[in-house]
């Protein structure tokens, strides 16, 4: 018999602080840039320790306006890493570019660097990693291909914030970075994001950008007498209602990170034993890298045992998933003639890969009945 509820894959934690926030923030001017729009920026800079940050309507839209805003131009290609969500992707072809996928690597899920090198073309402009997991990419090799070959490099952290690579915080670590607070991150405010940026000049394109294509941010630091057009753009800027939101996140963050660093702790070793008999992989955990516990995943031998293993765990109410079908062999990847050969890690990955529930409202009784039902899920 099926169990009368279903522990989700991911849940917000939300409660009395961000509905007194959202009271404060109704009784002020809702539009973007307000107040509590600034403090969260003004926060955010210091938490990534980058020049600016500007906060967006999602990560998707963050994506798009950091590739406009460094100035990619009609036909440059971007490399892209196939095992990705789909505004990855977009965003190359919204901001006029051309998507060159390339393969992942086994540690980390992230872009190869080996792979992307074989890809890079004179008309190669930009590297797009993801961290996937909220885990770091292989950044070392990754911005040593950019400086060499004079490529931007635009991180997709939409699962990364609060995660770190030798120390420095994911999103901060290329020209640019694009932050998720999607309700499904550890951070949210529904649908939102922010564009972390290390250059004052590109800065100041991104917010023309993100404000319909004018002045108005500069009018609002009262630096000119009235806004008015100077470039194109469209409108980007997050409500301050939900900038309120992530304000009151912001508060909670260590104490949203501790409960998912021991909820992804008890996985471990709870699973691990299990996971050797059945040759299963665990979440990866690389060197070098501080991680935010956004997703824990297994790895499952084969693509049968995957299916099963959804299977079983739904049967249990574990709200258990897959992640990305590839995009180069995605209906619009086809359509859009990417070639369909030399991916076969982001194959074998999404073909194997088991995300567990991990989220700041889940019970230690959760967490001991995702264990029992991951551990006879392969049975
Ligand atoms: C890797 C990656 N990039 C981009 C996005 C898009 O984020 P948003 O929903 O904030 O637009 C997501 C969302 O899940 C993501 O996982």
């Amino acid at each position: 018999m099926a169990p009368a509820t279903t522990i989700p894959l991911s849940r917000p934690s939300y409660d009395e602080h961000e509905i007194a926030r959202i009271r404060e923030a109704l009784g002020g001017r809702t539009s973007g840039d307000g107040p509590f729009g600034q403090r969260v920026e003004r926060r955010l800079e210091a938490q990534l320790g980058v020049r600016r940050v500007l906060l967006t309507t999602s990560c998707t839209h963050a994506l798009e306006l950091a590739l406009m805003a460094l100035g990619l131009v009609d036909g440059q290609e971007v490399i892209v890493p196939s095992f990705t969500f789909v505004s990855t992707a977009n965003a190359v072809l919204r901001a006029g570019g051309r998507l060159v996928l390339a393969d992942i690597e086994e540690e980390t899920l992230g872009l190869d660097p080996v792979d992307v090198e074989a890809r890079i073309t004179d008309r190669t402009a930009a590297l797009l990693p993801v961290h996937y997991a909220g885990i770091a990419a292989q950044m070392g090799p990754l911005l040593e291909i950019a400086q060499r070959r004079n490529l931007r490099v635009v991180e997709d952290a939409a699962q990364g914030i609060g995660a770190s690579w030798r120390g420095l915080p994911l999103g901060a670590l290329g020209d640019a970075g694009c932050l998720s607070f999607h309700d499904t991150k550890n951070l949210s405010c529904g649908e939102g994001g922010a564009l972390a940026l290390r250059d004052e000049a590109t800065a100041r394109r991104a917010e023309i950008i993100r404000e319909k294509g004018t002045n108005r941010s500069a009018f609002l630091r009262g630096e000119v007498d009235k806004y008015t057009w100077v470039a194109e753009g469209s409108s980007y800027i997050m409500s301050d209602v939900l900038a309120a939101i992530l304000d009151a996140q912001l508060d909670k963050q260590a104490e949203i990170a501790s409960r998912r660093g021991g909820i992804a702790a008890r996985y471990r070793d709870a699973l691990s034993d299990w996971a050797r008999t059945e040759g299963v992989r665990l979440c990866a955990e690389p060197k070098d890298r501080a991680l935010n516990h956004h997703i824990f995943y297994l790895r499952v031998p084969e693509p049968a045992a995957q299916v099963r293993c959804l299977a079983a765990l739904k049967r249990q109410g574990v709200g258990a998933a897959f992640h990305y079908v590839p995009l180069h062999s995605s209906p619009f990847g086809r359509a859009l003639g990417l070639p369909q050969e030399g991916f076969s890690r982001t194959e074998r990955v999404a073909a194997t890969l088991v995300r567990l529930p991990i989220h700041g409202e889940m019970s230690d009784a959760d967490v001991e009945r995702v264990i029992h039902a991951v551990r006879a899920s392969l049975a």
